[in-house]
């Protein structure tokens, strides 16, 4: 029998675990960590291969329509020039001048303390779950601090960024959410540059060190060759999108694809973000798994982007995560780029608040069409129909690996009341993470080590799995210990080798499910048709 409860701080206890059992480390952690990089250990890197291959054979190989491609990480830097990034890949950045904190604009929000109808002050604080209530208690807080009398107006919470009305202001629901939908106050008295400095600092709660916000880009700059000056600046890849346009016309032109098809590629990719957070949610060096889906400029678009959506919602579901913990975000017409044609981000229930993992967005011909104009070479298809060249248009799903990485280790992580026939209670740490990912996909565990029989017969079984699936063998302990340690690795199932193997006709093993615990027999043969059937 067994209860689940979600542990107190989940955040917490999925960062512990990925540390105490090797799925993920601090980058350069001797030297003290590097901020915004991590590094996968021996769980963690087995993780992330699955989940990449996952991805490949599910939207590459499986597939007649897309192919693979994996393109440089430093490109021309003219690609980062035409694709728009050098201009406008940026964030909005505010100082703390006192502190010396960096902040992205828009993640830090204000509220004026608002008594009697009057303006007496302002109160700040970090994007999160709980930024109303937080700003709401810092009013209560300024008001009583300040020996102020009067009734106190319930705050309205609005990005440093946008401190224009006529552009829209984001303000967020009461679930901390951003809501498209809630109407714009249009008797707000916005944040003027004069305004700025009464806006205290989350790093000191006194107002005055604050910078008006400015553009930061986020692009990593390197140089390329002997030289060191502009003319060898080059950039590291922000996004592997870039890499699919410029070689449209190779892959056109020396494969048989015909539209509509895709074109596929994993990759690191590197962003100065200003605020890493959350983990491995934002970092500064991070995985993407992009495809541009290259359609007709005459095809329905809108149905091929739900079916992309579609597709990713259903993916994501393969591979494990729970339906309750996705949704969608449709991006609000006016804050669209002028050539998209709509943007949806899936989105996840992390324990810190519902976040973009995936997007998928409609870019229409900008892309390609950029870059034509920019090297002088047309990337036009040739329409048999019309008789006429066109410039295709495109279809982009894009996620990142580790934020995948995250949402799986959050949604899978549970920790138990496991009593036994006894009506002895301990605790379990479990990690349902779905067998096609699971970085172990079966422990091999003699029941005692020191019996040759078991030993062998177990050896020779550990060496028949492991040519095909990543697995253990592991004779250290008591038979509930091993059981545990592999339920923390998440793997799925556990053959001890018992006497019974040995004994008795049949050559059968305990099969151990994971989250059940039930234990059934099971022959070799019985095995390898249980993973053949799961891990795909
Ligand atoms: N080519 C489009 C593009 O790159 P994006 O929304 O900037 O779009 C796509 O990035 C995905 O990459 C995001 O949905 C997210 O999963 C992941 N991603 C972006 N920035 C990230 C970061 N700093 N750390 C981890 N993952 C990130």
């Amino acid at each position: 029998m067994s209860s689940t409860a979600e542990p107190a701080n989940l955040m917490e206890a999925v960062v512990s675990l990925a540390k105490r059992r090797g799925f993920i480390y601090l980058s350069s952690e001797i030297y003290g960590g590097f901020n915004g990089f991590f590094d996968y250990g021996p769980l963690g890197a087995e993780l992330k291969k699955n989940i990449r291959d996952c991805w490949w054979n599910d939207m590459v190989r499986r597939r007649e329509d897309i192919v693979g491609l994996e393109s440089s990480i430093i490109m021309h830097p003219k690609v980062w020039e035409a694709s728009g990034h050098v201009a406008g890949f940026t964030d909005p950045l505010v100082d703390c001048k006192v502190s010396k904190q960096r902040y992205r604009a828009d993640q830090l929000f204000f509220a004026a303390v608002v008594v009697d109808g009057k303006t007496v002050g302002y109160v700040s604080a970090l994007e999160s779950e709980k930024t109303v209530e937080e700003l709401q208690a810092a009013a209560e807080n300024f008001k009583r601090k300040k020996g102020i009398q009067g009734t106190l107006a319930q705050v309205r919470a609005y990005e440093m960024i946008e401190p224009l009305i006529e552009q829209g202001q984001k303000l967020l629901d009461a679930t901390g959410k951003t809501s498209a939908t809630l109407s714009i106050a249009k008797d707000f008295t916005r944040a003027t540059e004069a305004e700025i400095p009464l806006i205290p600092s989350p790093a000191t709660g006194e107002p005055g060190s604050l910078t008006a916000p400015r553009s930061f880009n986020m692009m990593f700059q390197t140089n390329v060759g002997a030289m060191t000056d502009g003319s060898s600046v080059a950039y590291l890849r922000p996004e592997t999108a870039q890499g699919m346009f410029v070689d449209f016309k190779n892959v056109v032109d020396t494969t048989r694809v015909k539209l509509p098809f895709g074109i596929a590629q994993i990759g690191k990719s590197f962003r100065n973000e200003i605020t890493p957070r959350n983990f491995i949610f934002r970092s500064r060096e991070f995985e993407q798994m992009e495809m541009e889906y290259f359609i007709h400029e005459d095809a329905d678009w809108a149905k091929c982007h739900e079916e992309w959506i579609a597709w990713c919602e259903a993916w994501l579901k393969s591979i494990g995560l729970p339906d309750s913990h996705l949704s969608r975000y449709t991006h609000p017409k006016e804050k669209l780029a002028f050539y998209s044609r709509g943007t949806v981000d899936i989105m996840f229930k992390y324990p810190f608040g519902v976040q973009e993992l995936w997007g998928i967005a409609a870019r229409g011909n900008y892309d390609l069409t950029q870059h034509a104009n920019a090297s002088g070479k047309p990337q036009e298809l040739f329409d048999e129909a019309t008789k006429k060249k066109f410039v295709p248009h495109v279809i982009e799903p894009a996620v990142g690996v580790d934020r995948i990485l995250l949402a799986v280790l959050c949604a899978g992580y549970a920790e138990e009341d496991v009593t036994d026939e006894k009506g002895n209670t301990e605790k379990r740490t479990v990690l349902r993470l779905s067998p096609r990912i699971a970085p172990v996909k079966v422990a091999v565990l003699p029941l005692i080590k020191n019996k040759e029989a078991l030993t062998g017969r177990a050896r020779a079984l550990y060496t028949k799995l492991k040519r095909k699936y990543a697995v253990q063998y592991d004779d250290g302990g008591a038979i509930g210990k091993r059981y545990r340690r592999q339920d923390e690795a998440g793997t799925p199932w556990c053959v001890t080798i018992d006497f019974e193997t040995i004994e008795k006709p049949g050559d059968t093993f305990t099969l151990r499910e994971r989250d059940s615990m039930k234990q059934r027999r099971i022959t070799e043969a019985e095995l390898f048709a249980l993973l053949e059937d799961q891990v795909y």
